[in-house]
């Protein structure tokens, strides 16, 4: 599946993407920047924060995850998921990322 990643400035990087892998990996693999992923994504950084499209769907976040959506940089809102617990499958997917991770 391809994955767009849109900038705080609006500027759109499409990438190729593997299904199984995560959003955040795909991003850190090809250089896109704006997500910063210190954990690793181990859940425990929340500097993979990105906003998902209308559109672009995912399984439910679990608690732990919702635990950490409220430790962003960029405050969170209704669409915000951490990049690493977000797998990719066969659809394609757009996500925007935040001014800043830390
Ligand atoms: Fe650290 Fe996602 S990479 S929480």
């Amino acid at each position: 599946p391809s994955v767009t990643y849109i900038s705080a400035t609006g500027r759109e990087t499409a990438v190729a993407g593997f299904a199984g892998d995560s959003v955040m990996e795909t991003a850190v693999r090809n250089g896109v920047p704006g997500i910063v992923a210190e954990c690793g994504g181990s859940l425990s950084c929340a500097t993979c924060h990105v906003f998902v499209c209308a559109g672009s769907v995912f399984p439910a976040m679990e608690d732990l995850e919702d635990d950490m959506l409220d430790g962003t940089a960029i405050d969170r809102e209704e669409n915000s998921r951490l990049s690493c617990q977000l797998k990719l499958g066969d659809a394609d997917i757009r996500v925007a990322t935040p001014e800043t991770q830390v």
